[in-house]
């Protein structure tokens, strides 16, 4: 009896379909583009198109048409869901060693800096084939409110400024660049208005030729001259090559939560799925705060030892997905973790470990319909490269920075590894960007998050909140901790830790490193199935928006 009225709310909740529609993104202005185009009868999938088009424009520091991402998708009617992967690839002229001068040594910037660390980017053709497989609408319509936001231009906000502070003098390095997005060379004062009219043709001429407005004719022409004049090494077969390809996303189980999160080349999805099965047999809600913290820290300390190991682009290097994700695995895993004490990285078999970058950008949608979209994506370091093509508008990423440019060899530990992660000709960096859905038979969480190699541990706390219950606004704003396995320390936000914990902490052998600043700008949807509820949150160290809408 109980059997069949659970069954019986299930089917309910499952007939269901959202009351209303729901976007977090990091600008107001590519939320407002997103619910433009669903208003004008478009679906999830091209609001996403016009989300990340948009957020190219007004958030140039994080992505654009010149970088990649991965788009989580989910459509209603058939409940087929698949993971769009638009990462960037590497030139065909890379090398394993292309960043490495005559004794070996990486040479510092070469991989951050300039059209060399630009990998062929990924975005413009991924936006162009959601569109056409996914989408309702034409490009014209859902590219038009990105068109309008380069030509009209955007108000410069504190964000702006701060980001422009990590990167002025980089950008200040290429005329092309400071032109756009400097003022006098120098930060833009705050309300300045930002107007980009090449950008806004390059996205007119993908709206009206497809992927041949950029990957070919005189868009692309623009784009390897001005690579070349930087000293970058694209070609036209670079661009003709470029394919999105589609990827079943990583599967896991959490104490009856689904997870549906990205796949390789993203370490994401495996990462959390592998610190699901881990903590899945503790007790978390029973433990005091300290040890609760300590067991989670463990966790994402394996974790990302075996992301550094084992992960990297699935065209290139064989990724034992299936045993990575394998609650047995898990269990071994487990068995390692002492309750009463941290266990070094160094008493773990080593790698070396390459950071992600720190800046991207996340957005979720959730429409009508229950179609539904978690994308993260990226130009890596705050405005990529710091190098935009002449008469392109386009910002280019330096995306070739997440690979390891040095692998094999020992580092200052003496470890070795991130072979699986090395440079190739066509090869796709390894990313942590993790879009993810979480789902049990009466709620949806859509969620995901920038901040580089600190993306899966974003995800795995704001999941730990779903987990228990919390809001949305709970998950998108609760203070952060995070451990990588190198280096070996608990990075956390100081009102993640009491004193009192960061005492219990220490006495059990971690080394804490308080962060300088707040990290993440995640941005989340709520979907409660039982009362038809939809909460949307936008992370408060962010300048986001998040809102409802009934169309
Ligand atoms: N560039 C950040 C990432 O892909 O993880």
């Amino acid at each position: 009896m109980v059997l069949l009225f659970a069954f019986i709310g299930s089917a309910q909740a499952q007939l269901k379909t959202p009351s209303v529609s729901a976007i977090a993104s990091a600008h107001p202005i590519a939320t407002a583009a997103g619910h433009e185009v669903l208003a004008a009868g478009g679906n999830a999938f091209d609001a996403a198109v016009a989300v990340s088009a948009t957020l190219a424009v007004v958030e140039p520091a994080g992505s654009g048409i010149g970088g990649g991402g991965f788009w989580l998708l989910h459509r209603a009617e058939d409940n087929f869901q698949t993971m769009v992967d638009g990462r960037e690839r590497a030139p065909l002229a890379a090398h394993r060693d292309m960043y490495l001068d005559d004794d070996g040594a990486v040479i510092k910037g070469l991989s951050m800096n300039g059209a060399l660390a630009a990998g062929i980017p990924g975005e413009p053709a991924a936006l162009v084939h959601i569109a056409e497989k996914y989408g309702r609408l034409p490009l014209s319509t859902s590219l038009a409110p990105a068109i309008r936001a380069a030509r009209d231009g955007f108000a410069v906000d504190e964000r702006y400024r701060k980001l422009v502070g990590f990167r002025l003098k980089q950008m200040q390095k290429d005329s092309e660049t400071a032109t756009i997005f400097l003022h006098n060379n120098q930060a833009p004062a705050v309300g300045h208005i930002i107007k980009q009219p090449d950008l806004a043709n390059t996205l007119a001429a993908i709206a009206s030729n497809g992927r041949a407005g950029f990957y070919s004719g005189d868009v692309a022409e623009k784009l390897i001259k001005g690579v070349h004049q930087g000293g970058g090494i694209w070609s036209q077969q670079d661009l003709d090559e470029y394919q999105v390809l589609e990827r079943q996303p990583i599967r896991g189980n959490y104490n009856g939560i689904r997870i549906t999160s990205a796949a390789p080349p993203s370490s994401g999805g495996i990462a959390l799925v592998t610190m699901f099965n881990i903590l899945s047999g503790f007790e978390l809600d029973k433990m005091d705060e300290a040890t609760r913290i300590h067991t989670i820290v463990e966790a994402m300390r394996r974790a990302y030892r075996d992301r550094a190991e084992y992960l990297g682009d699935p065209d290139f290097v064989d990724i034992p997905t299936d045993k990575l994700t394998h609650p047995f695995y898990a269990d071994g895993l487990r068995n390692s973790i002492r309750l009463d004490h941290a266990t070094a990285s160094s008493n773990l078999p080593g790698v070396v470990q390459n950071s992600a970058g720190q800046d991207t950008t996340h957005f979720s949608v959730l429409d009508q319909e229950g179609n539904r979209v978690a994308a993260t994506l990226s130009i890596n370091y705050p405005f990529g490269a710091t190098f935009t093509a002449a008469g392109t508008g386009v910002l280019l990423n330096n995306e070739m920075d997440d690979f390891s440019a040095k692998p094999g060899a020992p580092n200052a530990y003496g470890l070795v590894g991130a072979e699986a992660n090395a440079i190739a000709p066509g090869k796709r960096p390894l990313s942590s960007m993790s879009p993810t859905f979480l789902e049990t038979d009466d709620r949806l969480a859509i969620l995901g998050t920038p901040g580089g190699s600190r993306i899966i541990t974003m995800v795995l706390l704001g999941a730990l909140e779903f987990a228990a219950n919390k809001t949305a606004a709970d998950w998108v704003s609760r203070p952060r901790f995070h451990h990588q396995f190198l280096p070996d320390a608990i990075q956390f936000e100081a009102a993640a830790l009491t004193t009192a914990q960061r005492a219990e902490l220490e006495s059990l052998g971690h080394q804490l490193k308080a962060t300088n600043r707040q990290y993440g700008n995640m941005q989340a949807i709520l979907w409660h199935k039982a009362n038809n509820q939809i909460e949307a949150a936008s992370d408060p160290r962010g300048n986001g928006k998040a809102d409802t809408y009934k169309h």
